[in-house]
């Protein structure tokens, strides 16, 4: 079961909205991480050119193999688009998963399971038209578990790997994931299937390959704040980092920022701060410091006080 590329390693970072933009997706990649995805962009958005969602797109030299994620509902826009980026990236990505209302209103993201023709008929334009392999990230349905016949009729189509997101759209992001649905699903299918959900340490991940029988695994949420879990993996370890090594790793993740946003460095990195201290005691007064700070300088003083 091969991806179409070639990957260093089998775990990957999942496709979040407003944190897997460039900085962060470097950050990953020097932790090991094998795949990465850009956040969901609307195909609409990009059918008029428009510059914001350009920049969330943009890679790093070093960020390869790297898959640009769609969301939308029109074939035809899809198709436009994807021509569109095809050679800023590796891999386009049909998102069928996403459960937010102004998603869904527009019958995109995990909308296209509850209709699943129009997810067949998006997928069959694409792998006509584009070049590029073409893969789909979806949840393990909308209210119900899809059907085995869902994911044969994906394959079919010329799908070049399949990412399941264990949990129901109604789920949104609680509770445990369903990892005998993937099973089940990787037994059936020649392509890889890509285990998503829930993976949050080697232990866990351990858990997960016994279950699933896959080969590759996607980390979203346990990746903000432990970006060095890609290193976790590979290593076979759940490591104990002391403040001191976060307070590196804050540092360096917050210049790629400034590199990148400029002045808006600092209010994008807040939310990454919060994460990166989480766990850590007496951190309320450094997270509101920084809730108010908006320079480098500040940042970085902020920083260097934690202890
Ligand atoms: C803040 C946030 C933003 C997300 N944005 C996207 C997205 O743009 N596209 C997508 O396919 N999934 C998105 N997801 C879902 C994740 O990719 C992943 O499937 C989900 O979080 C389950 O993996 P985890 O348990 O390792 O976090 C997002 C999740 C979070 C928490």
């Amino acid at each position: 079961m091969k991806l179409p590329f070639d990957v260093k390693s089998p775990y990957f970072l999942a496709p979040m909205a407003g944190y897997t933009d460039k900085p962060f997706r470097k950050l990953c990649r020097e932790f090991g991480c094998g795949l990465t995805f850009s956040e969901l962009i609307s195909v609409n958005a990009l059918y008029y050119d428009n510059k914001k969602t350009f920049k969330l797109i943009e890679r790093d030299v070093s960020d390869v193999p790297y898959c640009i994620q769609l969301f939308g509902s029109e074939p035809e826009l899809f198709v436009s688009t994807a021509k569109k980026l095809e050679g800023l990236c590796d891999c386009i990505d049909i998102n069928a998963g996403c459960p937010a209302p102004k998603v869904l209103k527009i019958k995109a993201g995990s909308y296209l399971l509850k209709e699943p023709d129009r997810l067949f008929e998006i997928v069959k334009v694409l792998k006509k038209q584009i070049k590029k392999p073409v893969s789909v990230k979806m949840r393990m349905g909308f209210d119900k578990p899809n059907d085995l016949s869902l994911y044969l009729r994906l394959q079919d189509l010329g799908v070049d790997f399949i990412t399941i997101h264990a949990r129901l759209k109604t789920q949104f992001f609680k509770g445990e994931p369903d990892y005998e649905h993937i099973a089940m699903v990787r037994d059936a299918l020649e392509i890889p299937v890509v285990a998503n959900g829930g993976i949050d340490s080697f232990l866990k991940l351990e858990k997960v390959k016994r279950l699933t029988g896959c080969e590759f695994f996607m980390v979203g949420q346990a990746a903000i704040g432990k970006p060095y879990i890609f290193e976790d993996f590979l290593n076979m370890q759940d490591s104990k980092r002391s403040l001191e090594d976060i307070k590196k790793i804050m540092k360096r993740h917050l210049i790629y920022m400034e590199e990148f946003w400029k002045e808006k460095a600092v209010v994008k990195f807040r939310k990454f701060f919060h994460a990166y201290l989480k766990g850590y005691p007496n951190v309320k007064k450094f997270n509101n410091m920084i809730n108010h700070a908006e320079s480098l300088n500040e940042a970085f003083d902020i920083i260097d006080m934690i202890q």
